[in-house]
């Protein structure tokens, strides 16, 4: 990924006026959407590989894109099996270099996977969330993670989770999400990178010179998040 990267626009001047009432549904009605066939596939294949991983801790990398990501992760953590991932083919396929034996890519779709890894027990060490797809538009809040369904089973995994963006707003409003549906308030900060940057999306985002947010916080494994209809 090279080039330059526009700093992001939104019409929206500050959080989103039906953030607190998506959250609130979202707390009350679980997603009912069928989980599709390729991801229960991807994930049996997951845990299996876990399986021989299984005194690791785990770390998930949500939206892992290329994986550049996981495999860093892999190597800064040797002991802990470390998962990517990512809907897209395409980003999974291109070239990286070799994986670590304790890393893992896959391709689903997360809304399906995250259920399915909180229906099984999984209970990542620490939980990645980098760059998402920012949605600026206002419309778009239900696209953001936390404006989306599926967002409690995000805190209701547990571990230390940690969000990345290029724009601010959006780790203000998953800080606010988070806030209201488990109590833990995280703080939002302006960070640099020390060293390579993570993901080829900060690399981008820093050569353009734009600032980077995030929200780092402990959070603890609670699977009653979600209602059981
Ligand atoms: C902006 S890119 C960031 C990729 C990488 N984390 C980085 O920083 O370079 C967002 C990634 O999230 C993935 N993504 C978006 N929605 C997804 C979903 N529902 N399930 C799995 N991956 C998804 C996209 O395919 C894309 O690779």
């Amino acid at each position: 990924m090279t080039g330059h990267s526009r700093a992001i626009t939104s019409n929206q001047p500050g959080p989103h006026r039906d953030l607190t009432r998506r959250v609130e549904r979202a707390l009350q009605h679980p997603l009912r959407k069928p989980v599709a066939d390729h991801t229960r596939e991807a994930f049996e294949r997951a845990e299996h590989w876990r399986d021989a991983r299984a005194r690791m801790p785990l770390i998930l990398d949500a939206g892992c894109g290329v994986g550049l990501s996981t495999r860093r992760l892999a190597s800064e953590h040797p002991g802990c099996a470390v998962i990517g991932v990512d809907r897209s083919a395409d980003r999974l396929s291109r070239d990286h270099g070799p994986l670590p034996d304790n890393a893992l890519l896959v391709r689903a779709d997360l809304v399906d996977f995250w259920r399915l890894a909180l229906a099984e027990g999984w209970q990542p060490a620490r939980h990645y969330l980098l760059y998402p797809n920012p949605y600026p538009k206002s419309v778009h809040l239900k696209m953001r993670w936390h404006g989306h369904p599926i967002f409690p089973v995000i805190p209701a995994l547990g571990g230390r989770f940690e969000l990345r963006s290029n724009w601010r707003l959006y780790v203000e409003e998953f800080a606010l999400a988070l806030r209201q549906a488990t109590g833990v308030e995280a703080g939002v900060e302006a960070f640099e990178p020390d060293g390579e940057p993570l993901t080829p999306f900060e690399g981008k985002y820093r050569q353009s010179g734009q600032s980077l947010w995030r929200l780092v916080t402990e959070l603890p494994h609670r699977p009653e998040l979600l209602p059981v209809e």
